[in-house]
């Protein structure tokens, strides 16, 4: 169906092809032929225009000067949508901050994934994982989790909130209904008051950089306060409330409603409109953060998508499963490519 529409198109005119995919389609939403097949022809005429020009896909859509790698935020815990036997919150990730470089962070990274799965099994818990390569133990308490995480951070020899910071992804989209957060596996309620109250005693008592989805897509309140309590200190990340999408985004802007944004090509469905969300965001001083999807491939071009764009966050999942892997090793090789090029982007690309 896509492919007559573009025939004799040049591969070079990337935002042509991406307007004409979304003439064909016709729908707000891509609901007519989908978001990830029109992804798929816009991501595979972005590889065959870099190889026609005879370079990799940073470089020819960064130019020469894109030479930071980004911190992985590696989800090495969980539970919610992504694993039945976890927690209710969906992802804790660690965050390799003080690392000298990409290759160090990936490596901190992978000791305190697998000290904590060593953890993990002399506590008697599952090391079973979740969809994003997160180990999914019977946990219920947010801390309880966290502390877990802690001991393994120092047990691999790093030191929690200095070398390593924590990240969380509360997907609590999925808990909100007539007004209140039900928490599935724990079955009690939360008001949107002592919701937030529980990610401000955490950010009190932990070292986390980095919030995301804390308050339900539709809850533009909870998100306006939530900003206005912990905005100045921590990220607080649109996924589910913003879902790429510019304009969503720009309705966050106007209402102060959270501090950063996940990118995730498939939800906005061409490269074009990633690009142009990324730069909304960063005109308005919402730090962007690449993401895969829980549902993924081993196609990895949100590792040159964020060299190339100088997105200092990216989250890929846990250093475990080919899918996950993939995009940690394609940055691998693009820092090994960089050589003494290549920047770390550290502790730097959390600061508001
Ligand atoms: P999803 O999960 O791909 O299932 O939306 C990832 C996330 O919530 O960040
Ligand atoms: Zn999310």
């Amino acid at each position: 169906v896509i492919a007559p529409a573009l025939r004799g198109m040049r591969a070079g005119e990337q935002q042509s092809i991406d307007r004409r995919m979304c003439e064909l389609d016709g729908t707000g939403g891509k609901s007519h032929l989908g978001a990830n097949a029109i992804l798929a022809v816009s991501l595979a005429n972005a590889q065959a225009a870099a190889k026609a020009a005879g370079m990799p896909l940073y470089r020819f859509l960064g130019g020469t000067g894109m030479n930071r790698l980004p911190v992985p935020m590696m989800n090495i815990l969980g539970g919610g949508v992504h694993a039945a036997g976890g927690p209710d919150t969906q992802e804790f990730m660690i965050l390799p901050v003080g690392a000298a470089s990409f290759s160090e962070a990936v490596r901190a990274g992978s000791e305190i994934y697998h000290q904590l799965g060593r953890l993990l099994l002399a506590k008697g818990f599952s090391t079973a994982v979740g969809d994003e390569g997160g180990y999914a133990p019977a946990i219920e308490e947010d801390a309880q989790a966290i502390e877990l995480i802690l001991e393994a951070i120092r047990k691999a020899g790093y030191a929690p909130g200095l070398d390593v910071k924590l990240a969380i992804d509360g997907a609590v989209s999925g808990w909100y209904r007539d007004g209140a957060y039900h928490r599935p596996k724990r079955g009690d309620t939360l008001d949107r008051e002592a919701l937030a109250d529980h990610w401000k005693r955490l950010v009190s008592a932990y070292p986390i950089a980095s919030l995301e989805d804390p308050m339900g897509e539709e809850d533009w309140t909870g998100w306006q306060q939530l900003t206005a309590a912990l905005g100045s200190t921590v990220r607080l990340v649109g996924d589910d409330l913003f879902v790429t999408c510019k304009a969503r985004l720009e309705q966050g802007i106007a209402a102060g409603a959270a501090n950063a944004i996940l990118i995730k090509p498939n939800q906005v469905g061409t490269l074009s409109e990633t690009i142009e969300t990324v730069r909304a965001a960063e005109r308005a001083g919402y730090t962007p953060i690449l993401s895969h999807r829980s549902g993924e491939t081993e196609d990895s071009t949100i590792a040159d998508l964020a060299v190339a764009l100088g997105v200092g966050l990216i989250k890929a999942g846990a250093p475990c499963r080919g899918e996950r892997t993939a995009k940690y090793t394609r940055l691998l090789r693009i820092e090994g490519a960089l050589g003494g090029q290549a920047v770390y982007a550290g502790a730097e690309a959390l600061a508001g």
